[in-house]
């Protein structure tokens, strides 16, 4: 990579916070990084940036329009994944579902939504059957293709389609759960299988009600 000088200190900063912003999400994306890495301080980043999220227009599971605005004023919690998943989506709704219970009241100054990366199989109906075996407050999103790749490429997330034998596919996936702001900006995140109280320990920061 070439050196670039810094115009400012300002923007050297900016652009140094971002390359970590970056390096996290790739290593996350790809599992490299150990918990511990991402976890100095609080966890969360202290200053939460716009450059990972953006603008979508999907459906909920009663098939009505759902985007970004319906998010805005809440912090959310966000995860993709697929109802056909054998492994990473029901350990991480099964832990949301816990996070969330352990939250109590709190849980209501939260949005947590579950994102499907397989529109062609995730109908509304079949998000919603899906989720109906996990906490009920969380948001199930589907919609045209078009629109799910939209939001996977605003949050940077992998999400790739596996031939199997016999006609039938799977998706291989980010399985990080993605922390954002009451603004819609990038705030951090929970890696999969995280410990349950560095977990909730997060959402309680993310919604402000821990330091
Ligand atoms: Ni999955």
């Amino acid at each position: 990579m070439a050196k670039q000088k810094p115009v400012s200190s300002k923007g050297w900063i900016t652009g140094a916070v971002l390359t970590v912003v970056v390096f996290l999400v790739g290593a996350a994306t790809f599992g490299w990084y150990r918990t511990e890495v991402v976890e100095s301080g609080t966890g969360l980043l202290s200053t939460p940036v716009a450059t990972i999220g953006g603008d979508f227009s999907l459906v909920d599971t009663g098939n009505r329009p759902f985007t970004n605005k319906d998010l805005l004023g809440k912090p959310y919690a966000m995860f993709f994944g697929f109802t056909y998943c054998p492994d990473v989506c029901p350990t991480t709704l099964w832990d949301a579902s816990q996070w969330l219970e352990e939250l109590g009241a709190d849980a209501d100054k939260l949005n947590f939504v579950y994102v499907s990366v397989d529109p062609e199989r995730d109908t509304p109906e079949q998000m919603k059957s899906y989720l109906s075996a996990f906490n009920p407050r969380i948001i199930g999103l589907t919609g045209p293709r078009a629109e799910v790749d939209r939001i996977i490429a605003g949050y940077r997330v992998y999400a790739k389609r596996i031939e199997l034998d016999g006609g039938d596919y799977t998706m291989d996936h980010t399985a990080t759960v993605y922390l954002m702001d009451a603004k819609g900006y990038f705030a951090g995140t929970i890696a999969y299988q995280e410990k349950p109280e560095n977990a909730v320990l997060k959402l309680r920061r993310l919604i402000g009600v821990a330091d």
